[in-house]
């Protein structure tokens, strides 16, 4: 059985972008909690109401709310996942693994990146809710300007993506990550791949990861 995946990297890193390759090309299913709570306001439930203030500062959402949310979209007895976004910091990996995964195999993939990068590929990328396709004016932009390839709809700029929502966001980055780091290493599970490379390049050695 394939190792379950987790995605460990700063806003922008490319985590969604390489999600949807691995489900295209090695047969996981994706699950992000970012995306989840996205959809959460979209439907303007109650918990997307509690939720979007929070997101929309770029600060972390309640650590049981999001673990819920997770758990209501996952069954790990019949499909190996690719967790994106979860966990954020030393408690949800602590939770992630005594609730969700129990022991079974996994692998933390850490894209590492060179923080200063990202503002760019982040104030450049444009999303296609429907589709769940990912852009990048400069790195991948669509064929039709402002467009989807796949299902046409309009490109929309996520509401956190403006520059004071992305500082605070990289700064939460900062203040939690080596934790999270430090637990996988502890564990033997973590492998970090170089980020700053093309997509093509950084799925090529992500499947090395999977495949080892
Ligand atoms: P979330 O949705 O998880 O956002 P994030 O971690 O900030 O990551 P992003 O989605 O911004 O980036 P990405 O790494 O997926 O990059 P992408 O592939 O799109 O979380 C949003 C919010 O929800 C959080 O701030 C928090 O409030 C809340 N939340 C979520 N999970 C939570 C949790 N567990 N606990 C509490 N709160 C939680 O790529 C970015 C751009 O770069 C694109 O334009 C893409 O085309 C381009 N690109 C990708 N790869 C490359 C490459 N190799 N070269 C050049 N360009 C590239
Ligand atoms: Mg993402």
């Amino acid at each position: 059985m394939k190792p379950q995946l987790i995605l460990l990297g700063a806003p922008g890193t490319g985590k969604g972008t390489q999600a949807k390759k691995i489900v295209e090309k090695l047969g996981y299913q994706h699950i992000s909690t970012g995306d989840l709570l996205r959809s959460e306001i979209a439907k303007d439930s109650e918990l997307g109401q509690k939720v979007k203030g929070i997101i929309d500062r770029g600060d972390l959402v309640n650590d049981q709310v999001v673990l819920e949310l997770l758990n209501a979209n996952c069954d790990l007895e019949s499909t190996t996942y690719i967790f994106d976004g979860f966990p954020r910091n030393i408690e949800q990996a602590e939770l992630l693994e005594s609730t969700v995964l129990k022991g079974k195999s996994s692998k933390a993939i850490y894209f590492d990146i060179d923080l200063d990068i990202l503002v760019e590929r982040i104030s450049n990328r444009r999303i296609a809710p429907k589709s769940g396709e990912i852009y990048n004016l400069l790195s991948r932009p669509p064929r039709v300007d402002g467009k989807c390839d796949i299902s046409g709809e309009d490109l929309i700029h996520r509401k956190d993506d403006n520059a004071e929502t992305v500082r605070n966001r990289l700064e939460v980055f900062k203040n939690t990550i080596a934790p999270i780091l430090g637990y996988y290493e502890g564990r033997g599970e973590l492998v970090t791949i170089d980020a700053s490379k093309s997509a093509e390049d950084v799925f090529g050695l992500v499947e090395k990861t999977v495949n080892n």
